[in-house]
């Protein structure tokens, strides 16, 4: 091995010349500070301050150089690179700097301006009201039941005791379902041969309920049903009833009055009543129709000229639906003794309470689905 050259001249060295140096270095400066962007800098860092760069080969040369020529060219080199590293630090500043600004005026969110009012939905006040009244028979023990609307004849007229010739069984009242195979039983008086109807009372409720529960029964049956109605002001094809059955040893008309009260005092607040009036419905001897005290002006209208009221028409009295002791001839399809059990029933339109309990003037509004009509109810649960 040959001893090094001590004649040897750094300056000598192509690539260590002080005029070598320094071109490097300028062009690293030139090209920091041509550089645009972060990405470009970044370029050209690796071009220049990289293991590849000039300023690192000439790095290289030094360790060949003899032992005194190596201080003088390392000084150089050296002095050459921290000048690089510094310019490409500051460089590296002042776009980041930029980049930062530019972020600030590209992504400036606006915290002022008004937001996109995408309004929830809210369930319908039908729906409400109704979950309203089942909270307050679930609060006393009852269950919530419930039942097909594609209902079978005997259940929505036999079992409750409403013979063929019964005027709801007539095609006025009663949408009769054809099914596919034209039906397999006998064509019947007033009915189809199909057998099955759009129920037209939630009453079917109460015979499922005998048939498929333990006694005592105590349950509330909310649901559609459905008339041969034309769509105006106070009629619907299709609304909706809560119907109630109690069936237990001992129950009277006692206890259906002070069932009722107790509803409407729930609904309508403290110091409402409710009062029957003789009726007939084939499903309850005796029957009722049922009356609530008018909550507007608390009867307080009935003969006084001097204060008129339009929600009862000063009658003192809303009627709310029909009720009565269920009839033995319903318990006995239902299987059940008449002589051991009695019960109470009652039932009434949901529409009709949401009307005078919101003061609802047309059911139209009810079914057209126009926000404007629901959103005064809130979310309301
Ligand atoms: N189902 C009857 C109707 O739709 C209402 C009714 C009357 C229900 C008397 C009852 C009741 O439970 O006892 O007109």
């Amino acid at each position: 091995m040959s001893a090094p050259n001590k004649s040897y001249d750094p300056v000598e060295v192509e690539t260590l010349k002080p005029e070598e140096i320094e071109r490097m270095r300028d062009e690293a400066l030139a090209a920091f500070a041509a550089a645009g962007s972060l990405d470009a800098l970044h370029e050209a860092k690796v071009a220049h301050t990289g293991p590849a760069s000039p300023l690192a080969l000439a790095n290289r040369e030094i360790g060949a150089l003899p032992p005194h020529a190596k201080a003088e060219a390392g000084k150089r080199v050296g002095m050459a690179r921290g000048g690089v590293n510094k310019a490409l630090a500051a460089r590296q500043a002042e776009l980041e700097a930029e980049r930062d600004a530019r972020v600030l005026v590209e992504e400036d969110v606006d915290v002022t301006l008004p937001y996109d009012r995408v309004r929830s939905g809210a369930r319908h006040p039908l729906t409400t009201l109704s979950e309203r009244i089942e909270d307050i028979f679930v609060a006393m023990g009852y269950e919530v039941a419930e039942g097909p609307q594609v209902e079978a004849e005997w259940f929505n007229f036999d079992a409750l005791n409403i013979g063929p010739d019964h005027p709801a069984r007539g095609e006025a009242d009663t949408f009769f379902v054809q099914t596919a195979s034209g039906g397999g039983s006998a064509v019947r008086e007033g009915g189809t041969e199909s057998g099955v109807v759009l129920r037209t009372h939630t009453s079917p409720v109460q015979i499922r309920s005998l048939l498929e529960r333990e006694l005592p029964v105590y349950v509330i049956c909310p649901g559609r049903v459905y008339r041969t109605d034309e769509l105006d002001a106070t009629h619907t094809p299709v609304f909706h009833q809560v119907e109630l059955l109690a069936v237990d040893e001992g129950l009277t008309m006692a206890d259906l009055k002070g069932t009722l009260d107790h509803m409407v005092q729930s609904l309508f607040g403290e110091g409402m009543k409710t009062r029957l009036r003789p009726n007939f419905f084939p499903f309850t001897e005796p029957s009722a129709e049922m009356d609530m005290l008018c909550y507007v002006c608390k009867g307080e209208s009935v003969g006084n000229p001097d204060r008129p009221c339009r929600t009862c028409s000063s009658e003192g009295w809303i009627e709310l639906g029909g009720c009565g002791m269920v009839n033995p001839r319903v318990l006995t399809a239902c299987g059940v003794d008449p002589e051991k059990y009695s019960g109470f029933a009652f039932g009434f339109g949901i529409e009709r309470m949401l009307m005078f309990r919101h003061n609802v003037e047309d059911m139209r509004d009810m079914v057209e689905g126009d926000v404007r009509f629901t959103r005064p109810f809130g979310m309301e649960i």
